[in-house]
């Protein structure tokens, strides 16, 4: 099993960036403890942050025939995404929406999600264990319907 995990614009600062919101953990912390978990399942993964909405657009794309299903924390572009939206329904995937924040317990603008009625699941507010917890669901959904 192969999932691709998407991480969007900002996200590259995590560590430093408003660590009231999201803590103290790096981006690349996030994928140690990612990549140990997904060893324990013999789950392969594969790694994409941009800044910039097409190149998420285009990896989607282009990485769609290799993976099984997504784990995708779009950050900003969560709100505001119809073209990665787009990109994410046409692979065809499952997909996992994670945020390290509780978007619900923020501004307004953050309470809507352009991917969550595509979503299988959405993990929001658990800081880095979000990405673990999406992992783990997708997990075993995948699992259960290839079994
Ligand atoms: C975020 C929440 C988004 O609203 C925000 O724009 C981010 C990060 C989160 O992980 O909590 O950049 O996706």
């Amino acid at each position: 099993m192969r999932i691709g995990v998407l991480n969007g614009p900002n996200l590259n600062l995590l560590g430093r960036r408003e660590p009231e919101h999201y803590g103290h953990v790096t981006l690349a912390e996030i994928e140690g403890r990612l990549r140990e978990r997904a060893a324990q399942r013999s789950i392969e993964l594969e790694f994409f942050q941009s800044n910039d909405e097409g190149a998420l657009v285009d990896w989607v794309q282009s990485a769609a025939s290799r993976v099984d299903g997504w784990l995708v924390n779009a950050a900003g572009l969560t709100h505001s995404s119809v073209p990665l939206r787009d990109a994410l329904a046409a692979s065809a995937k499952p997909f996992v929406e994670v945020h390290l924040s509780n978007v619900y317990a923020r501004e307004p603008f953050r309470h809507r999600s352009l991917l969550s009625d595509l979503a299988i699941g959405v993990i929001a507010g658990f800081r880095a264990s979000s990405y673990l917890f999406g992992l783990d669901g997708l997990a075993d959904r995948l699992e259960r319907d290839s079994g």
